[in-house]
Order: structure tokens, then sequence, then C-alpha cells
């Protein structure tokens, strides 16, 4: 495919407005009980406060719903949640923690928060380390000199590949026409994973985001795309 190497840096905003005390005290204290240590990467599950059954991946968490939601369903499995913008920290943050507990209620041990890119972990990441990753309403860039800029590009998809186990499932939504046009070409012109057509009901086992919510609101159609990983 036709398409410029991904940029190393983040496009997209990482803070709007000032932070209330409580959102930067859950940054400054909370975050850092939570955080998923850089050098754990190599061996992921020391990353958790006990051993995970199984590792799970969510790259741009927005406000968290749907982390949150799939680790009170899934309560032994270790998730790391990665995003980079400060409110959606917080609001994942302010979720697990009550004002004025910041450094002293208990977090829970399988889930973990990455604040940096989700593709610097994704590098750190030993091979076949992951059991699924989910990328709800990536940021769409519509415009065709942004397409590098999108999160789904040939060279991601092949660090996603690496990654992945066998048979584990990538899972991904799009509410854009452009994003989920991009999303089929880009799939179709790889053979790492097993493409089958999407839905356009949200599966099972898929919690809502605030994103999906807002796209429906607005009357926009959202496709749920579930890649499995070929064996070898
Ligand atoms: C359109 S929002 C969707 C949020 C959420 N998934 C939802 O459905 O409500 C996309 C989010 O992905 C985050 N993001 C974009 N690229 C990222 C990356 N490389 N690593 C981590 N987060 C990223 C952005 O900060 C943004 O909050």
């Amino acid at each position: 495919m036709a398409v410029k190497p991904p940029p190393d840096r983040l496009y997209g905003r990482q803070r709007s407005h000032p932070l209330r005390p409580r959102q930067q005290r859950l940054l400054d204290v909370t975050l850092p009980r939570l955080r998923f240590a850089a050098d754990a990467a190599g061996t992921p599950a020391a990353g958790f406060g006990r051993p995970p059954s199984q590792l799970w991946l969510e790259v741009g968490f927005g406000g968290g719903e749907h982390a949150l939601a799939q680790h009170a369903a899934n309560p032994e499995v270790g998730l790391v949640a990665c995003e980079v913008f400060e409110n959606g920290l917080c609001s994942l943050l302010s979720r697990l923690v009550p004002d004025g507990e910041e450094d002293t209620a208990p977090v829970p041990d399988l889930l973990r928060v990455w604040d940096d890119d989700a593709r610097v972990l994704l590098r750190a990441l030993p091979d076949t380390s992951l059991d699924r990753l989910f990328l709800l309403f990536p940021d769409p860039w519509p415009k065709a000199r942004h397409a590098k800029r999108r999160f789904v590009h040939p060279e991601t998809v092949g660090l996603v590949a690496r990654v992945l186990k066998p048979g584990a499932v990538w899972r991904v939504a799009s509410d854009d026409p452009t994003y989920q046009a991009w999303v089929e070409e880009v799939m179709r012109a790889q053979d790492a994973f097993v493409i089958s057509p999407p839905a356009t009901v949200r599966p099972e086992g898929w919690p809502p985001t605030r994103y999906e919510a807002k796209a429906l609101a607005a009357g926009r159609q959202p496709l749920y795309w579930s890649f499995i990983r070929r064996t070898g």
C-alpha cells in the first residue's frame, strides 16, 4: 500500500483546560500507583499486583468506560489501558479512587495504565505476549494527507501482529466512513490476520464507549471488526 511511514510523534490533544485540584492529584498521586512500569514490558506479568491469567491491552481508552467494564467482567485478566489525553486519564482514575483518597484507596491488582503512546509499549512487549487488543473509535484523521497518522497503518498492523498470540483477537471499531474504508483496505493488504465482514451491531462482551454513544446519537453507523491473528 502506498502510505508514508507513521510518524513517531503523536498528533491530537493531550491537554485541554487547566486541571482542577482533584484531577492534578489523580495524575500526581494515583497515576504512579497504577502506571504500567516500562521496565516490566519485557515480562509483562511482572507489571501487575498478581499474576494475570491473560494479557489484554486497550489503545486510546478515552474516558475509560470500556476498560473498566472489561476489568470488572474479566477479573483474572491483566489489562493495560493506554491513553495520552490527560482528561481521559483523570476520568478513569477518578472512577477508581474516591475524592480525598487518591494516595490511600486500594487500586486493582490487574488493571494498569500506560500514559504514553501505545506504540512504544507494543514495541517493547515480547512476541506473542498479548491475548487481546482493543482499538475503539481511534482518531479518524480523515484527510488523505493525514493517513499516516492513523493507528491502523501497515506498519502498526505488523507491530500488533508480532505481539498477539496465534488465535488472539484484535477488536477495532470506527464510525468514520473514511476510516472504515481504510481499515478494510489496510487489512485486506495483509496476511497476519483472518478478516471477516464487520458487525453493524456491537457484539456481546463488547462494552460501549463514550465516543460510540456520541456517534450513535449523531446518526453515524459504527462498524465492529474482530480480526483473528493467524496461526504461524
Ligand atoms: C476518538 S478517541 C476515542 C476514545 C475511546 N476509545 C472511546 O471510544 O470513547 C481516541 C483516543 O485515542 C487516544 N490515542 C490516540 N493515539 C494514541 C496512542 N498512540 N496511544 C495511546 N492513546 C492514543 C487519544 O488521546 C484519544 O483519547
